[in-house]
């Protein structure tokens, strides 16, 4: 077993400083809790909440979930017991587990997520960072209908900058053609960094009953069916050099976080695997401890951009 606090696996984004790049991503971990009745969910680099609204949501009516051929179709629509409810009930365990936390907020609007970052305020130095998802594809205000509108991307990432201290980071959605743009506008409005890529839009149909499979009859794609999408929209956007990323979108082993930090990645997240692999944090750290010993790479952050031309 290698150690997991080898020092040439930390990182930082902008200004988050984390002790290796693997990252949980929002909605595939909780918070973490109950993972840590397997393995100690410290070792991770940082574990993004669930998305957190001012009032708790209950999502969209079942079925939420499908399988598809190298992916899952999830259209959960954000169910979640809202804000106070993490404060109030979580944020005590995952201090006490020293889970490191992003804290993953959803509001409907510009003063929503202000509402909300007032209420994070009293905690934030609990935390290592907010990351706003502007970036659902499955509700119908909020997420990738703000996301999509570079003004409010701005606006939102400066209310909740300028009502918190700590690191604010912006998740994109891989349905926007304007990430470029949309990375611009997250820079101004004060973020240390984007994450991407949230779920591609996608569906499903049973040929039996002539139904939709997801109740919602619209969903997001994940998993490895995702991963040549993501790593080219990571690729681009680390070329336009705008602010620093978080790649995640179908990862599943350490061999695919080197490829997204080689496309430009500072860190990685994972997502989907978590349903498959309960362990997956562990083995993908482990393989990039055993990786840049045989490639004898100071850091890990040495393979951040370093793809090579040509072939
Ligand atoms: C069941 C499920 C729930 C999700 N919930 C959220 C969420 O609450 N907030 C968010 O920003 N992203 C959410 N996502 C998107 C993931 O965080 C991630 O961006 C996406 O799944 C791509 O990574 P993956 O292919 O490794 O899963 C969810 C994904 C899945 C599969």
């Amino acid at each position: 077993m290698n150690n997991f606090n080898d020092p040439r696996l930390a990182v930082r984004i902008g200004d988050i400083s984390l002790k290796n790049p693997v990252i949980m991503c929002s909605g595939t971990f909780a918070s973490g809790i109950e993972y840590n009745e397997i393995y100690e969910t410290q070792i991770i680099g940082a574990v993004t909440t669930k998305s957190f609204s001012l009032k708790p949501m209950e999502g969209n009516k079942p079925p939420r979930l499908c399988e598809t051929s190298s992916g899952l179709l999830n259209s959960i629509g954000l169910q979640n017991e809202g804000i106070d409810y993490f404060i109030k009930e979580q944020l005590p365990l995952v201090k006490k587990l020293k889970i490191n936390t992003i804290l993953s907020i959803l509001g409907v609007s510009s003063s929503e997520f202000a509402e909300i970052a007032s209420k994070i305020i009293k905690i934030e130095h609990e935390l290592i960072a907010v990351e706003l998802n502007l970036s659902c594809p499955n509700i119908k205000k909020g997420g990738i209908t703000l996301g999509s509108v570079p003004d409010s991307v701005e606006e939102v990432t400066s209310v909740v900058r300028k009502t918190l201290n700590i690191p604010v980071v912006v998740k994109l959605s891989p349905n926007n053609d304007n990430l470029a743009e949309m990375a611009k506008r997250a820079k101004s409005g004060g973020a240390t960094c984007v994450s991407l890529v949230n779920t591609l839009i996608g569906m499903a149909i049973d040929i039996n009953t002539f139904k939709p499979r997801l109740g919602n009859i619209i969903g997001g794609l994940s998993g490895p069916a995702i991963k040549p999408v993501a790593l080219a929209k990571i690729y681009s956007l680390y070329k336009a050099n705008i602010l620093p990323i978080i790649g995640m979108g179908g990862i599943s082993g350490w061999q695919d976080a080197v490829e997204f930090m080689l496309a430009g990645a500072s860190a990685v997240g994972l997502g989907t695997v978590n349903f498959v692999e309960y362990d997956a944090a562990v083995n993908v750290i482990n393989g990039l401890i055993d990786f840049i010993s045989r490639k004898n790479l100071n850091n890990i952050s040495d393979l951040t951009g370093k793809l090579k031309a040509g072939q």
